[in-house]
């Protein structure tokens, strides 16, 4: 592997951390990590390098992939994980703060993965669990409509394997579709994308989910190449990528608000394939709706089947780099 090249973070919590340095350094770990992958004894290599470590998996707002790949991670690394999934069966429904129950996990493992609808809280945490005598690492799983971090670590993952390298990211258009107000992926991915020079991002919604003004301004800082479109079907011909996005009605303010929003213009569907590049990469952070059709699963361009499983080992690599063993990951070992 090659020598590090950034400092090693504390905490996982936001995409804005990450620089191309760090990105490129992550996925050829996960590339070699895969390698191990491929025979028992490559498996069992890895599996003995965090079993002196334990983890918690503290999701209080729904999953199926996040808090699954990362608890496959853990299972790969040999760590052991604890979950609470529901603050209501925590000392939390007996008035205890977030703040001392972090503290309490803290007490009992080594690596706190959470999920809340509640944005910056695990920025906040991790602030907090710094200044304590035991200060252990933080991954933000997903903060409400804010930062999906590792999510958009997966989501460029994906593109680098189906564009076939880092460079070929480079000048590419990427489209990005539906809630884009509300969508923490698109805010994540958005900004790991400006470590790539000359990407374009088109950003495609019904004027009510429109990208959020901190989004737009932190883009034109950036000086990445970025449009707003209502046409669907203009943007999706001249992308090379696709990101479909789903509406985040859990973030609704009044009841039914998001079904006042006309969203039937921004569904991808089988019709429309032959309108996309022949190389186009369609991709979705999941779980869907209709904006996807499911006859679109068979088409060799899907790849958020493949999404799912490089969120694994993408989440493997980055708590090796966390827990300080990605060094012990070496090619040659095998
Ligand atoms: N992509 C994603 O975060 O999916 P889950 O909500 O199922 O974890």
């Amino acid at each position: 592997m090659p020598d590090l090249v950034f400092d090693r973070p504390k905490h996982i919590l936001s995409a804005g951390q990450f620089d191309r340095p760090f990105l490129d350094y992550i996925y050829e770990l996960t590339n070699t990590i895969r390698k191990y992958d491929k025979s028992k004894d490559g498996l069992q290599y890895l599996q003995s390098l965090l079993t002196h470590r334990r983890a918690m998996l503290y999701f209080t707002q729904p999953s199926t992939r996040t808090f699954m790949s990362f608890q496959a991670a853990c299972h790969i690394l040999g760590m052991k994980p604890s979950e609470i999934r529901d603050s209501s069966t925590s000392s939390e429904r007996k008035g205890e703060s977030i703040e001392d129950s972090l503290r309490t996990f803290a007490s009992y493992v080594d690596l706190i993965i959470m999920r809340s609808p509640v944005a910056g809280l695990s920025d906040r945490m991790a602030c907090l669990l710094d200044e304590t005598p035991r200060p252990v690492p933080i991954i933000n799983a997903g903060s409400g409509p804010d930062e999906h971090p590792t999510q958009s670590i997966l989501d460029i993952y994906t593109l680098q394997r189906s564009f076939k390298s880092a460079s070929a990211i480079e000048n590419k258009t990427i489209c990005m579709v539906g809630d884009l107000k509300r969508g923490r992926t698109i805010r994540s991915l958005s900004r790991l994308l400006t470590n790539y020079p000359g990407v374009k991002l088109l950003f495609v919604s019904p004027p009510e989910f429109k990208i959020e003004d901190d989004l737009r301004q932190f883009l034109l800082k950036s000086k990445i190449s970025f449009d707003e479109t209502t046409n669907f079907l203009d943007a999706i011909g001249t992308a090379d990528a696709i990101y479909m996005t789903r509406v985040q009605d859990e973030y609704d303010l009044g009841l039914g608000d998001s079904k006042r929003v006309d969203t039937s213009k921004y569904a991808l569907k089988y019709q429309h394939l032959p309108l996309l590049k022949q190389e186009c990469v369609i991709m979705h952070p999941l779980p869907r709706r209709s904006e996807l059709d499911p006859a679109i699963d068979i088409d060799p361009r899907a790849k958020y089947w493949r999404q799912e499983r490089n969120g694994m080992w993408t989440r493997v690599a980055l708590i090796t780099i966390l827990m300080g063993v990605d060094q012990h990951i070496v090619l040659p070992r095998l």
